[in-house]
């Protein structure tokens, strides 16, 4: 049975949870704690599987809790309920909240979101990919710039100013960033020649994004590299794959929370490349040279030499520093989304199709067979007849970039 740690200053809200959680009583044991306070401890008492906890609370809030949650029961999963936006709150919590939910909160939604955060945690504790990470060593650190970042970010009353000075301490990340927001990616319609302004016309959330995968891709270039192989094309992949993925959730109608975390997962989406080039290069350039020979797909000679592919490896990077989950599940999900559990289009369906289509569209470059759309998956959600139309929406973008270049 999961224990399940509820935590809100309200009474009433809490009242509230334990009476619409009355039907779940047979599969979780619930407790309820009235501060943040209170919530430590129950922990020091007890163990518990999630910590689900109100953001605004006097004395100890909900990031300070969790955080604290995290230092003392690293394995205890941790989600933020708030009535607040969002994006106020995913900032201070990055790091050490795995999912957002927003209140209200339907019983059935947090049991599908506890299960699918379990699942996630049994692929990301699999004795495979744990004999990989041993085998590889070191992972690569948490990017310099993307952890000051983060730290900065932490404050309540962080200003985009600010957040321009952490970037610009390096040139070359600084570099990149501008060169990425005028890329025909964004579309827009004016120079940005300064970070803060990136900031401002493309979102604090996409430029967080950028900073963790240029800083994911700087260690790996001058390394090793399998032939016919190039850095700058997975960087060029990775970004293609971003945008087609916010695209798609435009086609789907999706929030923007959900087109925000496509996009993160879309970028993000191969960082497992990048652990394997850095970690193990031969053995990489062996999969690569297997994948051709055999032409089987990329992953599947992962799997067949490795035991775990670039999706597995690069969501557990991303889950050890505190990615949310939903980007996470993007991420590990995005070659075979049919073992998700999630029966809704959300990131991992976006990610998932905009590779595909990314790799249908430049075929021609690789020598081993590209995997194929997840059509059991996408027929589960119903929505296997929306191919053409996210393809068109992927056009458009092809098109506008042809323009600008
Ligand atoms: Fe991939
Ligand atoms: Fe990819």
């Amino acid at each position: 049975m999961r224990s399940i740690l509820f935590v809100d200053d309200e009474s009433r809200v809490l009242e509230g949870l334990q009476r619409m959680l009355f039907p779940m009583q047979r599969e979780w044991k619930m407790a309820f704690a009235l501060s943040g306070a209170q919530a430590l401890e129950l922990l020091e008492k007890g163990h518990f599987d999630v910590v689900v906890s109100d953001m605004r609370m006097p004395g100890m809030d909900g990031a300070q809790l969790l955080e604290e949650v995290k230092k003392r029961c690293p394995d205890t999963l941790r989600f933020i309920l708030s009535g607040q936006s969002e994006s106020e709150v995913i900032y201070r919590t990055l790091g050490s909240a795995h999912q957002f939910l927003s209140k209200p909160c339907k019983p059935a939604f947090l049991k599908e979101c506890v299960d699918k955060a379990f699942a996630l945690r049994s692929i990301l504790a699999s004795d495979a990919l744990k004999a990989v990470v041993a085998q590889i060593g070191t992972l690569p650190p948490v990017p310099q710039v993307y952890a000051k970042l983060c730290e900065a970010l932490k404050s309540p009353d962080c200003t985009i100013e600010e957040v321009g000075q952490v970037i610009k301490m390096d040139p070359a990340m600084t570099a990149k960033i501008l060169q990425v927001t005028n890329s025909a990616f964004f579309g827009l319609r004016r120079d940005v020649s300064t970070v803060p302004q990136a900031v401002s016309l493309i979102g604090l959330k996409n430029i967080t994004a950028l900073v963790l995968a240029r800083g994911l891709f700087a260690p790996v270039e001058g390394g090793k590299l399998p032939p016919g192989f190039s850095i700058d094309s997975l960087w060029r992949h990775c970004m293609v794959v971003a945008s087609y993925a916010q695209a798609i959730c435009q086609v789907e109608n999706t929030s923007k929370e959900i087109a925000d975390d496509a996009y993160t997962g879309g970028l993000l989406h191969d960082t497992g490349q990048l652990v394997f080039l850095a970690g193990c290069p031969d053995d990489y350039v062996r999969c690569h040279e297997y994948a051709i020979e055999k032409q089987v797909t990329l992953p599947a000679a992962e799997g067949e030499l490795l035991q775990c592919t670039h999706g597995e490896v690069g969501a557990y990077l991303l889950g050890i520093w505190g990615l949310p989950y939903p980007i996470v599940e993007s991420v590990a999900y995005h070659h075979n989304p049919s073992i998700y559990l999630g029966s809704e289009f959300s990131p991992v369906t976006a990610v998932h199709v905009a590779d595909i289509l990314a790799f249908k569209r430049r075929s021609d470059e690789s020598d081993s067979p590209h995997p194929g759309f997840d059509m059991p998956y996408l027929e589960r959600l119903g929505l296997s007849n929306h191919i053409p139309e996210w393809d068109k929406a992927c056009d458009a973008i092809d098109a506008q970039e042809g323009e600008k270049s």
